[in-house]
């Protein structure tokens, strides 16, 4: 797909058909996000599929029991390891580059129809025992992937004046 099709396609989906993604998109997904861009090259993290139906009640329970994840035959979780580095800024670098891997999946699950929802409300602990996360890692973002099953509207955006600027804040 072109790119700024993509862009403008991608919106959050939050309920999925019971379809599983085939094999050979979550292969892509994972391949997508290992060749995002990161601070220094790092690379410090790991991207986890998630279809194990046991490993899924899990999630679903640490992302308080609602779609999209109770609903999605497919979660990634974006795993930062080593997430208490601040950079010169002042910011977590983890949370960044987790971040930055996070958008790709979107729009790399876009351009290969599929939908998608970033999840950041899930409680921490329960994910990393679902997914057997070592104590060093965290989860930047649960990822609820599968085919759409809703076509809703697009979110409205605020005005771009109000978002923008050119040389002062
Ligand atoms: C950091 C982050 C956390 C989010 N957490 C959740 C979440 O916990 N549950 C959910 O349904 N959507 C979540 N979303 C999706 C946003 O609500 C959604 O992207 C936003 O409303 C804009 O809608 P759109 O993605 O359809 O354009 C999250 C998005 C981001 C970027």
């Amino acid at each position: 797909m072109e790119f700024k099709q993509v862009i403008k396609d991608r919106i959050s989906i939050r309920k999925f058909k019971k379809q599983p993604v085939e094999q050979e998109k979550i292969d892509d997904l994972l391949a997508t996000m290992a060749v995002a861009l990161s601070a220094s090259n790092r690379q410090k993290w790991r991207f986890v599929a998630v279809t194990d139906e046991a490993i899924l009640a899990k999630l679903t329970v640490a992302a308080e029991s609602r779609p999209p994840v109770s609903v999605a035959p497919l979660v990634f979780c974006i795993c930062s390891t080593e997430n208490e580095e601040v950079n010169d800024s002042g910011l977590n670098r983890g949370t960044i580059d987790g971040s930055i891997a996070s958008t790709y999946l979107h729009l790399a699950a876009v351009d290969l129809g599929l939908g998608a929802c970033w999840v950041g409300s899930f409680d921490q602990n329960l994910a990393a025992e679902a997914i057997g996360l070592p104590e060093y890692a965290k989860i930047i973002s649960l990822f609820a992937v599968g085919y759409a099953d809703e076509s809703p509207a697009a979110r409205s955006r605020r005005p771009i004046e109000e978002v923008i600027a050119y040389n002062h804040f």
